[in-house]
């Protein structure tokens, strides 16, 4: 989309994201040096997310002031004006930051009365900047995106989040390991990148045909919903017709996958946590 038709709100939360993400580059390239120590990266790394989010509240704040958060790090904070909410996870992929892995992605949704009006993800590692407005499409960078138009299960690419330790009891990681070996049968292939928000991203720029996950929460998922919704595809809950904003049990795919793909797993037990 040429740089004349983007919003005021595009360039409100651009520069926000844009000004986090500077920050977290320089700070991953620190705890590529800090692998070695013995205490290891982690405290470094918290610092890192919590900044990021500070820099993200200032700059929104700054340009709207008044609207309400709800933000990983420091929860929700309601402001003057309830209806409007910036729905922010600083630093997805926390792990693969950790890992020294350059697959992480500060993700940003804008929420009026419930409904989803804007939402930016951006890999600052790649420069890859995700975007989509209400009614307005998907983009990356400047390329507006479609989801694939695949439409055979066996020749798809899935997307998933695998639990770990502390995440789930023992009956969930049983329960998801029968997903997980279900659709390696029936599919082209299952990846695990490790962040919720660019899995979506990927899914609205045609790169995965689905995607689905157990557990995830708002700030994982507000801005990739309206993504792959603008780029053309359906995104659901694994086992009814909840909003799986408020579920976080996601699956999502294009539009000829998606009927497919949440049925299959539907067959399978969904989530695991339904009635
Ligand atoms: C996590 C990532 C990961 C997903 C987890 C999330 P974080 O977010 O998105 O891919 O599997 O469920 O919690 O902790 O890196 O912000
Ligand atoms: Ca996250
Ligand atoms: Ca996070």
């Amino acid at each position: 989309m040429p740089q004349a038709y983007r919003s005021a709100l595009y360039t409100v939360m651009e520069r926000a994201v844009r000004k986090a993400g500077k920050q977290l580059v320089r700070d991953f390239g620190e705890v590529e040096h800090l692998q070695v120590s013995v205490k290891g990266p982690s405290d470094f790394v918290s610092t890192a997310d919590h900044a990021s989010e500070r820099t993200l509240k200032a700059e929104l704040e700054k340009a709207r002031p008044g609207y309400s958060f709800l933000m990983e790090e420091s929860g929700s904070t309601r402001g003057t004006d309830r209806d409007h909410v910036w729905i922010v996870d600083p630093l997805d992929g926390t792990t693969n930051f950790l890992h020294g892995i350059p697959h992480f992605a500060i993700s940003v949704a804008l929420e009026h009365k419930g409904e989803l009006l804007a939402g930016m993800i951006y890999n600052p590692a790649v420069d890859e900047l995700y975007w989509a407005e209400k009614g307005k499409g998907a983009y990356l960078n400047d390329r507006r995106l479609r989801v694939s138009g695949r439409r055979d299960l066996g020749e798809s690419l899935i997307g998933t989040g695998i639990p770990f330790r502390g995440r789930g009891t023992e009956e969930d990681h049983k329960h998801y390991l029968k997903l997980l070996g279900a659709t390696m049968a029936r599919t082209a292939g299952l990846r695990r990148p490790g962040a919720a928000a660019l899995d979506l991203a990927y899914v609205a720029a045609g790169r995965f045909d689905g995607f689905f996950e157990i557990g995830l929460n708002k700030w994982d998922i507000a801005a990739g919903i309206l993504m792959v919704r603008e780029a053309g595809g359906f995104v659901g809950d694994m086992d009814g017709a909840a909003d799986p904003m408020q579920t976080g049990n996601l699956v999502t795919g294009n539009a000829k996958l998606f009927d497919p793909l949440r049925g299959f797993l539907r067959e399978l037990g969904g989530s695991g946590k339904s009635a």
